[in-house]
């Protein structure tokens, strides 16, 4: 078999067999396949797209170049989250110790941020000696005795994805929806939890910029679930502006910790709340996502999730009095405010921009060796919508960045949102549940 007929078979948008697919996946994780034939290919995935037995078989064939993990150790209903990322979100680490507080066994593979989108992991890498690498029955006695845990992926789970994805990233080729959708799923598949639930984030900060292709997002990867009789479901999310107020690593564990007292912002509450209402209809504790919305509502009153995510970073090996010290960390060299021009409503209209923006501080990477400066990032001051005085402070910007950048990041700040004189509609954070 020749990759360059593999090629040509999809630029000409005909579709891949189990065997052609299986020599592809085989050839990306053993780098039999040089780089250039690989991202070829994935482009002309892009223009051609799969149809629905080749995304299957396609899904399979990465899934077997690695490991699958066995959950079976796992006393309880399991459950993975998954979010196709977005600026300033953190839900997962709110969401792992409700639903914990709920009765459900959060076990998560989470990966580090790349472009815009922030990680799971560089968030708690904040914490000092927390540790995102433990070996799978470890991972599983965390998860049985807590409630919950949260680990980086590890090398051996869906190799040919991690090779894929790295080049994707550099080939124009991220926003490929099968590609996205097999990408996700694989790594969920492989990991066997008893549901997968997804958050597909949609609006001008996420992969996906409109409904329509949000929804045939979630439909590709619900199908490829079904397909390996799997439960899941899917909600779309709003991402045109952050989730929260904190953009960047310590800033958002500050709100997150704030969230877990029930002091955190109304979006991030409602979609946990969703999420984890879903996973307990999935689980049969509910009858009814409402029943399941509310237990887990008035989960955000107790102290249990707070003690949940405690025991969590500790039995990781996370220093916990930086959690008790998270709001009165040093903060950043400079804090700059951005002040309102005008009296108005406020609307952030460049999502994408405050992630870049957010990156350029220092919270994220353009490259995979970038180091990350953990309490660097963006804390936006008034919310979407809002009301606001000319002059007030409209957001700060965390950095430790030289001032020679300053105005440029001032620059690309006022570039993120407008001062209007009509009140606007707000969509709300959940755009659609799809089961
Ligand atoms: N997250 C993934 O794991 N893969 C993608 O392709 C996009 C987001």
């Amino acid at each position: 078999m020749l990759m360059i007929d593999l090629i040509t078979k999809k630029k000409l948008g005909q579709s891949l067999n189990e065997d052609e697919l299986k020599f592809l996946t085989e050839g990306i994780a053993n780098q039999l396949i040089p780089d250039y034939q690989i991202t070829a290919w994935a482009m002309a995935v892009y223009f051609r797209g799969m149809n629905k037995d080749e995304l299957v078989a396609y899904t399979k064939a990465i899934i077997a170049t690695g490991e699958t993990i066995d959950l079976s150790q796992i006393n309880g209903f399991s459950v993975d989250k998954h979010s196709t990322g977005g600026v300033g979100d953190k839900t997962s680490l709110v969401f792992g110790p409700i639903a914990a507080a709920c009765g459900l066994k959060v076990a998560k593979i989470s990966g580090r941020g790349l472009g815009i989108t922030g990680g799971t992991i560089d968030k708690l890498d904040t914490i000092p000696n927390f540790k995102s690498d433990l070996a799978i029955i470890d991972f599983i006695k965390i998860v049985n005795k807590v409630g919950m845990s949260i680990i980086s992926q590890t090398t051996n789970l869906v190799p040919a994805d991690k090779k894929l994805y790295a080049l994707r990233d550099v080939s124009a080729t991220v926003d490929s929806l099968p590609l996205i959708a097999a990408s996700v799923m694989s790594k969920k598949i492989a990991m066997g939890a008893d549901l997968i639930l997804l958050d597909i984030k949609c609006g001008k900060g996420a992969f996906v910029q409109n409904i329509v292709m949000a929804r045939k997002l979630a439909r590709l990867m619900i199908n490829i679930g079904k397909a390996f009789n799997k439960k899941i479901y899917a909600i779309i999310s709003d991402m045109n502006k952050p989730l929260g107020q904190a953009v960047g690593n310590a800033l958002e564990l500050q709100e997150v910790i704030l969230s877990l007292k029930n002091k955190g912002p109304s979006d991030l509450k409602t979609l946990v709340s969703n999420l984890v209402g879903l996973a307990l209809l999935g689980a049969k504790e509910v009858t009814t996502l409402v029943a399941g919305i509310n237990k887990a509502n008035k989960m955000f009153t107790s102290e249990k999730p707070l003690e949940i995510f405690y025991q969590f970073v500790k039995n990781q090996g996370g220093d916990t009095q930086y959690l008790d010290k998270i709001d009165k960390l040093p903060t950043a060299n400079y804090i700059i405010k951005v002040k309102a021009p005008a009296t108005g409503y406020l609307i952030f209209t460049n999502n994408y921009a405050l992630g870049e923006l957010s990156v350029i501080l220092g919270a994220g990477r353009t490259t995979k060796t970038d180091i990350i400066d953990p309490i660097a990032g963006i804390y936006l001051k008034q919310v979407h919508g809002q009301k606001v005085e000319k002059d007030s402070i409209i957001m700060e910007l965390h950095t430790n960045k030289d001032q020679y950048f300053h105005q440029q990041f001032l620059e690309l700040a006022f570039t993120t949102f407008q001062i209007t004189n009509k009140k606007q509609n707000i969509k709300p954070i959940i755009l659609e549940i799809i089961m």
